[in-house]
């Protein structure tokens, strides 16, 4: 059984927590504090309960060298700002001092160690490094789920060093919208999927083949559907070498009950992104030198009809590029729908919540859940176990 965070007690205990806090920093400054403010559940009710908190993360891929730039100190300062209280960090997260700090915490005091990645023990999955982490804390909490489909010294590595380990709060919402929504859902269930690159989309499709009574597909990668199906796309971006992968899926979704949905018409620019030449068409008449970056109002009021008919919806993947605003309105008008609409909804992929971000912050608190995972979201909606949590599970 995974053991969950509040069945512990914590109190005047060493509680080492794996954290993802693997964000975007600019001149020393967290400018997404997404992940960090995600993990304060679980470090509040540490300290509420009187543990003493140790937390490990990476940042980034140093690649096994110190690199001041992936220091975890700005995210240590924006974690201070968010608990409104000090924090002890260690500038290595497995010398003697570091160790020593997190035995001599107070309860309530919270300890943060530098980048594991300094190290490539951590990435190698190295026992020794594993055994050395393990100092730190009496009970092992992992609540990084965006890391959690690596294999990893401090997720995988660290837990048999532990009698006493479970997931935090976190992995616990994570899991229970990402897995368990998925076993029973509320029908119809909706995957919307958007995004360049079909391979790393290809196993969640796949999966939600049979199960999902819709699948929409936007953004590049539906420009690969539609050559698929004999349309010219112009000078969009099309994964040619990924033809055959879209013929095939389109082929085994006809023999299963999940309808998939392309874009009917696209807004672009003509010759170059950036000319500012605008063009608006449907699918049979894609210009030559167009690029379509984004739906038109056609498959909007499409996919609107979908969402407004669903009760559970997955989306992961901008359906244009959302991060240029003449280009985010087929995402826009998609999240606008989703939140309208009374149904479970999940959404994952850091440019994902970054575009519902980009539109209106307040958004995201109307839907059911903002995964902050990436591969680790993905990895989970393919229906594959994650190693970081299978292996809390055993005895
Ligand atoms: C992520 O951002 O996806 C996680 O933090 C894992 O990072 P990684 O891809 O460098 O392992």
């Amino acid at each position: 059984m995974l053991r969950k965070l509040k069945s512990f007690d914590l109190q005047s205990k060493r509680v080492l927590i794996r954290v993802d806090f693997n964000v975007p920093i600019k001149n020393d400054i967290v400018v997404d504090d997404y992940r960090i403010r995600k993990t304060i559940p679980t470090i509040k009710h540490c300290i509420d309960q009187g543990a003493k908190v140790i937390l490990m993360s990476h940042l980034g891929r140093p690649k096994g060298k110190i690199n001041s730039k992936l220091s975890l100190m700005p995210a240590g300062e924006k974690l201070a700002e968010l608990l409104e209280m000090p924090l002890k960090f260690s500038h290595d997260c497995i010398s003697d001092d570091a160790i020593n700090v997190s035995h001599n915490l107070q309860s309530g005091e919270v300890h943060l160690l530098e980048n594991l990645r300094f190290y490539n023990e951590e990435t190698d999955n190295d026992s020794q490094f594993s055994i050395n982490l393990s100092k730190h804390g009496e009970i092992f909490i992992n609540d990084a789920f965006g890391t959690a489909h690596r294999e990893h010294a401090s997720n995988v590595g660290i837990v048999k060093h532990f009698m006493n380990k479970g997931m935090g709060l976190l992995i616990e919402k994570e899991l229970e919208f990402l897995s368990e929504t998925l076993e029973d859902p509320f029908l119809p269930l909706l995957l919307i999927i958007g995004g360049a690159k079909i391979d790393t989309k290809i196993d969640v499709i796949n999966h939600f083949l049979g199960l999902a009574d819709n699948i929409i597909i936007g953004g590049a990668m539906a420009n690969t559907f539609l050559a698929a199906n004999g349309y010219h796309m112009g000078k969009s971006l099309v994964e040619s070498d990924k033809i055959d992968v879209a013929k095939k899926i389109l082929l085994s979704a006809s023999k299963t009950k999940t309808k998939i949905i392309l874009p009917t018409d696209f807004t672009g620019e003509l010759n170059n992104i950036g000319s500012e030449e605008f063009e608006h068409t449907d699918k049979e008449n894609v210009k030559k030198n167009m690029i379509c970056q984004d739906i038109g109002q056609s498959s909007i009021d499409l996919f609107k009809s979908i969402i407004s008919d669903s009760k559970t919806i997955f989306w992961n993947g901008t359906v244009g590029i959302a991060e240029n605003k003449k280009f985010a309105v087929g995402t826009e008008s998609i999240i606008d729908e989703i939140v309208d609409t009374e149904c479970i909804s999940v959404i994952g992929g850091g440019d994902t919540v970054a575009a519902v971000r980009n539109y209106n912050d307040e958004l995201l608190s109307k839907l059911s859940h903002a995964s902050t995972g990436g591969g680790a979201c993905l990895e989970l909606l393919s229906g594959k176990k994650l190693p970081a949590i299978k292996i809390l599970d055993k005895k």
